[in-house]
């Protein structure tokens, strides 16, 4: 187990869409977010009383659709030809569910959809968008042909969106009820390399609008402390969509609504970690109401920390993805998506956790086991603080996971286990906290403090300000001298990482999208170059061994392009070219820099 306090008690130390849109009109008009056209008729849902008459038993699959779709075009007075089964299946309890929509001179009407649902070979509920009070059962319909050519929607949906034709959607005939009557479209998909848009749209074949459209990409929002933002006292912000596509695919929450997902699953635990109380969604709105003046146990207060804390998890799981944590390498999520590497391990975070205070830890099995995050509450103010809203202190966490996963492969979880390579571990999972927190107006002598919310000191929890000022954090690697305890050691090693970022960011730049690995900005390249460093490095490495190793992801990811750079900032802190695992001071480059 890996924590984050040092200088308060010190933890033990071991290896360780949701429900469908609440309607609320008579017919459903898209919400702004989506701006393309959407209309889809109100449902009627009906549950049938059972008939009382003796247990028909279980029927097959296919008498069961045949009950159903008989009951459908009776109850909405249509013909059998009007209607078409689309899907159907029989869940565990024997339930089969029908589910069909109208049709119209053998085409469907897109959004004139109904479903029953027998067991015992009655239908126990129905539901439809038609055969309604607004919708009549016998609308109007137009001629199953139009001005314009699939080519030309095409052409004209993509111009108008601005989104690319998906070509692997075959373009299909339908009908849409638009509200104001019947039209003949065509219908497509669109959708971008990145997936950060994926739209199906109708086109009105005669006329050329797109008419009605289904986005494909599930909305969520989150009020969090955003990064760069470190704390809580810098307010709570709403952030949309931060999920990127590549590294989490079907987004970050699960079907539940809840702080639980693929790649974290966030909840207040029982002392033994059984989730209790997950953090909660409305329609994709992970909203929080984080009261100051009450106790972090308040149910408001547990809200905003488990969004907090699903927010900071699932960031970090995706920027690290962008540098090659991934499921191959031995990254955290409970699906991989067929993508290799071991599953079923989700970061299972503990919210407040019960068991300690003034401190967090992180517990990394191998690959396939899922870890363990636990945040705990910090006692030296009234009410206590909470130490999933100071964002530095689960990042760290999380890149103890990372560090261990990768050093040495993810099947060991056993290879930053010296006191000197934990010290790193202790060093990485800062450096990457304030890599994640930096903000564009900081400079190489910018005093970064961690720690200062949870205890409530201008200090923090470390022993001096990050900083390359050497008059106000002056370590070196012959502090190691006197330094033995992990997280003493870790402030050596970031103040090294910190001379070869800044470097970095002095000769080319900073950017705000730490998404894109590939970018040439300073910030970037040092994290990759710490990310890189850490999977070629060995088992349980020495400082000396992890910068050589950062030398070579060098090599590796940039062609050797910022050796000086790095050498450079080792050898301000005394890890020079002539250093030895003596730890005395050298500050000496090698030939060429
Ligand atoms: C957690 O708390 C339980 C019950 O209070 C205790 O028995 C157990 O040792 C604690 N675990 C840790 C890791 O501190
Ligand atoms: C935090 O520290 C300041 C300055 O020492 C003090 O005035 C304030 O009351 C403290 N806040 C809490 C919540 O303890
Ligand atoms: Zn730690």
């Amino acid at each position: 187990m890996r924590t984050f306090a040092a200088t308060l008690a010190l933890a033990a130390a071991a290896t360780s869409v949701l429900a469908a849109p609440a309607p609320d009109t008579a017919a459903l008009h898209r919400r702004a977010a989506g701006k393309l056209p959407f209309f889809f008729p109100e449902s009627v849902y009906e549950a049938v009383p059972p008939s009382g008459k003796a247990s028909f038993g279980k029927v097959s699959e296919d008498k069961a659709v045949q009950i159903a779709t008989d009951f459908l075009v009776a109850k909405l007075g249509i013909t059998a030809a009007d209607f078409k089964v689309y899907s159907s299946f029989t869940d565990a309890s024997g339930t089969t569910h029908v589910y069909g929509a109208q049709q119209a001179n053998g085409l469907r009407i897109a959004n004139h959809q109904a479903a029953a649902h027998v067991q015992n070979g009655e239908v126990v509920s129905f539901s439809s968008s038609f055969g309604t009070s607004q919708q009549p059962t016998k609308p109007k319909v137009p001629a199953a042909s139009g001005k314009l050519t699939v080519a030309d929607a095409i052409a004209k949906a993509a111009k108008d969106t601005g989104i690319p034709h998906h070509k692997d959607f075959a373009a299909v005939s339908e009908y849409v009820n638009t509200g104001s009557g019947i039209v003949f479209a065509h219908k497509l998909q669109l959708r971008d390399d990145a997936k950060a848009q994926w739209v199906q749209v109708w086109v009105d074949a005669n006329t050329g609008a797109i008419v009605h459209s289904a986005d494909f990409v599930k909305k969520a929002s989150y009020k969090v402390v955003a990064l760069p933002k470190m704390k809580p006292t810098q307010g709570f912000t709403t952030v949309a969509n931060p999920e990127n596509a590549a590294a989490s695919p079907n987004g970050w929450a699960d079907s539940t609504g809840t702080t639980k997902g693929n790649n974290v699953d966030v909840a207040k635990r029982t002392a033994s970690e059984v989730a209790q109380t997950y953090g909660k969604s409305t329609n994709g709105v992970f909203d929080s109401a984080w009261n100051s003046a009450a106790a972090p146990s308040t149910a408001a207060n547990i809200q905003a920390s488990a969004v907090n804390l699903f927010y900071i998890g699932n960031v970090v799981h995706d920027i690290s993805y962008q540098y090659g944590f991934t499921e191959k390498a031995g990254n955290f999520q409970k699906d991989n998506l067929g993508k290799g590497g071991k599953a079923n391990d989700a970061v299972v975070i503990s919210v407040q956790d019960s068991n300690g205070t003034d401190n967090a830890d992180f517990s990394t099995p191998a690959d396939g086991q899922a870890p363990l995050m636990r945040m705990f509450r910090f006692t030296s103010t009234t009410p206590n603080r909470d130490g999933g809203l100071e964002n530095v202190i689960p990042i760290h966490e999380y890149t103890h996971g990372i560090s261990n996963r990768l050093t040495g492969g993810s099947a060991t979880g056993q290879c930053l286990e010296t006191i000197e390579a934990g010290g790193m571990g202790e060093g990485w999972s800062d450096f990457v906290g304030l890599v994640l927190t930096a903000k564009s107006t900081d400079t190489r002598t910018t005093k970064i403090v961690v720690g200062d919310y949870v205890v409530n000191s201008s200090a923090g929890i470390r022993s001096a300000p990050y900083t390359t000022d050497l008059t106000v954090n002056s370590l070196k690697y012959s502090s190691l001298k006197t330094r033995n305890e992990v997280h003493d050691i870790g402030e050596v090693w970031v103040e090294m990482l910190w001379e070869v970022y800044w470097n970095l960011v002095d000769k080319k730049g900073f950017s705000t999208d730490l998404y894109n690995a590939k970018s040439t900005a300073g910030n970037v390249v040092a994290l990759q170059l710490v990310i890189g460093g850490m999977m070629n490095q060995p088992c349980n490495p020495t400082i000396i061994q992890a910068r050589d190793a950062i030398l070579k992801a060098d090599q590796t990811f940039y062609g050797g392009k910022f050796k000086c750079d790095i050498w450079k900032g080792f050898a301000k802190r005394g890890a020079g070219f002539s250093a030895t695992t003596t730890k005395t001071d050298k500050t000496d480059l090698p030939s060429g820099c």
